[in-house]
C-alpha cells in the first residue's frame, strides 16, 4: 500500500512554505494522497486549488474525530505543524496511525511532532556549557529532567509534549520524530501567514520602542535557519519514511534544522540598522533593556515581561547533526541571516498585520 500524507499546520509559515514545496517536488518517490488539516471553507479551497491536497476537517478536541478521520482515510504519516506545547492530540493521532498499520499491514507508520529549539536551551532549563547535539543519545533523559526544572511553565510543558509524543510512539510501535525549527527567516510561501516568529518579535518591539534592545547578559547565540532550509529538512524526512530508510526515531528521533548559530547581538544588529535605514528607530545602536523599557517590549509583543526574553533572547548551544546523516544540506550558513536582514525586515514590515503582537508561547498557538 502507498503511503497517505497529513500535513498540518498548512495555513501557516513553515507548513504553507511545506505544502508549496512539497506539491511542487519532482524527486519525491511515489505516494497515494496528500491531505491538508484546514480549519475553514477558504483554507480548504487554497489547498486544493494551490497545491492538489485533499482538505480534511478534524475536531482536534474529539479523540474520534481525529481516529476516524486518520483510520478511514489510512492516512500513515501525520506532520503535526501547529502547536509545541500539545499535550494532548498527539497520543491519538499516533494510536489511530497504529491502528492504520494493524489493519493495512503496511511496514512502519510515522509521527512527527514540531517542536521549537526553545526548549532544548536556558528557556526551557537544557544544558548550555556545551554543544547540545540532536544525535545525543542522551536527550530523551535530559528532557524527561527538564520537565518540572523549566524556568517557564509553558516551556515544561512544551518538553513534556515531546515526552509524550515519544513515549505514546513506543507503545504503540509507530515511528516518531522531534523535529525542532530555530530561528527561522526568509518568505514564506505558503497562502496564509508568510512570516516567522522571532525576527518579527524583534521588529515589532523596536518599532514601538524606535530602537533594539538586547535582553540578555553576555553574547548568547541561537541556531538559526532559512525557511527553504528548513523545509528541505522536513522534505528529506518524509523521502525517507517512503523510501522505508531507517531516519532514526523515537528516543534517537530528534532532528534540529540548522546549519548553525550567530549571536543575538549581530542579528540585532542588522535589524537595528534596516530600521534606521526606513526611518523606523531613532537610534540604530542596539540598547541593554532595563525593566522599564522590558515592561514595554511586553506591552508591544503582547506577552509577560518573562516572556520577553524568551521571545527575543536566551542561549541555545544546540547543534544539528542528524539531518546532515540522513542526506540532507542546508543551501545557507548561518551568516547568511545577517546578510539577509534588510530584506528579512523590508518582508515583515510587509506582511505584519496592523498592531500584530506576538503573545506567549501557549497563547499564541492556541
Ligand atoms: N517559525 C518559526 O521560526 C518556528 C520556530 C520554532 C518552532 N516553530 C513551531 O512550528 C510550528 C509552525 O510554526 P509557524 O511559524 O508555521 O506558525 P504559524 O505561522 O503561526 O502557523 C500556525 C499554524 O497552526 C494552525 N493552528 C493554530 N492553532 C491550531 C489549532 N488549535 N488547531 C489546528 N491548527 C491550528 C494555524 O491555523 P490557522 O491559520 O487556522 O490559525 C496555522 O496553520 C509552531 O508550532 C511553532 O511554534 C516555529
Amino acid at each position: 500500500m502507498s503511503h497517505n500524507i497529513l500535513i498540518t499546520g498548512g495555513s501557516g509559515y513553515l507548513g504553507g512554505t511545506l505544502l508549496a514545496h512539497l506539491s511542487s517536488a519532482t524527486n519525491l518517490p511515489p505516494y497515494d494522497k496528500l491531505y491538508a488539516l484546514v480549519r475553514t471553507p477558504e483554507q480548504a479551497s487554497s489547498v486544493r486549488a494551490l497545491y492538489n491536497a485533499e482538505p480534511l476537517t478534524i475536531d482536534l478536541s474529539s479523540p474520534a474525530s481525529i481516529t476516524a478521520a486518520i483510520v478511514d482515510h489510512k492516512i500513515t504519516i501525520v506532520f503535526h505543524l501547529f502547536n509545541p506545547v500539545d499535550t494532548i492530540t498527539p497520543p491519538h493521532f499516533i494510536r489511530a496511525l497504529a491502528q492504520v498499520k494493524k489493519e493495512t499491514g503496511v511496514p512502519a507508520t510515522h509521527f512527527l511532532f514540531t517542536t521549537g529549539a526553545k526548549l532544548f536551551s536556558s528557556h526551557a532549563g537544557a544544558p548550555t556549557d556545551r554543544p547540545l547535539r540532536d544525535t545525543d543519545p542522551n536527550l530523551y533523559a535530559m528532557q524527561k529532567a527538564q520537565v518540572d526544572a523549566a524556568p517557564h511553565f509553558a516551556m515544561g510543558r512544551g518538553v513534556l509534549a515531546n515526552n509524550l509524543v515519544i513515549e505514546a510512539a513506543e507503545e504503540e510501535g509507530v515511528k516518531s520524530y522531534i523535529f525542532a525549527p530555530c530561528i527561522v527567516y526568509g518568505k514564506g510561501e505558503g497562502f496564509g501567514n508568510k512570516i516567522s516568529i522571532q525576527t518579527v518579535a524583534i521588529v515589532c518591539a523596536a518599532k514601538a520602542l524606535r530602537r533594539v534592545y538586547r535582553v540578555d547578559e553576555g553574547r548568547p547565540s541561537w541556531p538559526v535557519c532559512h525557511v527553504s532550509d528548513t523545509v528541505g529538512l522536513y522534505l528529506e524526512m518524509l523521502r525517507g519514511m517512503l523510501e522505508g530508510r531507517e531516519l532514526g526515531h523515537g528516543r534517537q528521533g530528534y532532528f534540529l534544522a540548522s546549519p548553525g548559530s550567530v549571536g543575538w547581538e549581530e542579528i540585532y544588529e542588522v535589524i537595528g540598522r534596516a530600521l534606521k535605514r526606513r526611518g523606523l528607530v531613532d537610534d540604530e545602536a542596539v540598547g541593554q533593556a532595563d525593566r522599564e523599557i522590558l515592561g514595554k517590549m511586553a506591552e508591544a509583543l503582547g506577552c509577560g515581561r518573562e516572556w520577553v526574553g524568551v521571545q527575543v533572547g536566551g542561549r541555545c548551544t544546540f547543534t544539528a547533526g542528524h539531518g546532515k546523516q540522513i542526506g540532507w544540506e542546508p543551501k545557507y550558513g548561518p551568516e547568511h541571516i545577517l546578510e539577509a536582514a534588510d530584506e528579512e525586515v523590508e518582508w515583515i514590515l510587509a506582511n505584519m498585520k496592523d498592531g500584530q503582537k506576538i503573545g506567549n508561547m501557549s497563547e499564541k498557538r492556541d
